[in-house]
């Protein structure tokens, strides 16, 4: 089948274990909270293409916090690919995978973590080459019971969970073999982010990176 001529996320070149997935409304917030979550330990944004702002505010930090690895989420239309690329996104994450986004993705040689569901997809993500694909939504598939489940059957597969994961259970995601990093909203909650309450970004961080440092 098809062999791994795309970059995937085998060796990420961030060092958090936690992912944030970030609705950003205005772009003037991308780079206050990029400094925060740096101060609190995390190294990584996953910005999602869920509001206009997105594009600018990956756009921003890439710009001005060249520390940051920042990448896009919610690509879900191939068209996107490339234009998240050039607006300095060093990778890309999707809810689902799709052969349209992953030619996509080969095309601009973006990293990418496709989301999987069910053995078929993560079979078929195999088959594409990856090695890390996104259990999306984490908890609806069956989370920790799930993973486990999986380790089984497709032992060398790695899951970053995302979609009920908090603060209390990310621990025990990122104690399992298969799971090399999670991600989530709880990081960056709108309310949070909207009053621009950066301190409590960086302390919601440092909680989350002191956990998954401590393990
Ligand atoms: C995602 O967008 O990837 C998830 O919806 C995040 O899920 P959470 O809000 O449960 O962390």
């Amino acid at each position: 089948m098809t062999q791994p001529t795309h970059p995937t996320f085998q060796s990420p070149a961030f060092t958090s274990r936690v992912v944030p997935v970030i609705v950003i409304t205005h772009p003037d917030q991308a780079v206050p909270m990029a400094h925060a979550l740096l101060e609190g330990g995390v190294d990584v944004m996953e910005i999602t293409l869920r509001h206009a702002a997105g594009l600018a505010a990956i756009e921003q930090v890439a710009k001005h916090v060249p520390h940051m690895h920042v990448g896009a989420g919610t690509v879900t239309r191939a068209d996107e690919m490339a234009r998240v690329q050039a607006a300095g996104a060093r990778f890309a994450l999707s809810p689902g995978m799709t052969d349209a986004l992953v030619q996509a993705a080969m095309a601009c040689r973006l990293p990418f973590m496709p989301g999987v569901m069910t053995p078929g997809e993560v079979m078929a993500a195999r088959d594409h080459g990856f090695s890390l694909v996104k259990l999306f939504p984490a908890a609806q598939a069956g989370g920790l019971a799930m993973l486990k489940a999986l380790a089984g059957p497709l032992g060398d597969m790695q899951f970053c969970p995302t979609g009920g994961v908090s603060l209390t259970n990310m621990g025990e995601f990122l104690k399992l073999p298969n799971v090399a990093m999670v991600g989530g909203s709880w990081l960056t909650p709108l309310d949070v982010v909207q009053r621009g309450d950066w301190a409590e970004i960086t302390r919601l961080a440092r909680e989350a990176s002191s956990i998954a440092n401590g393990l």
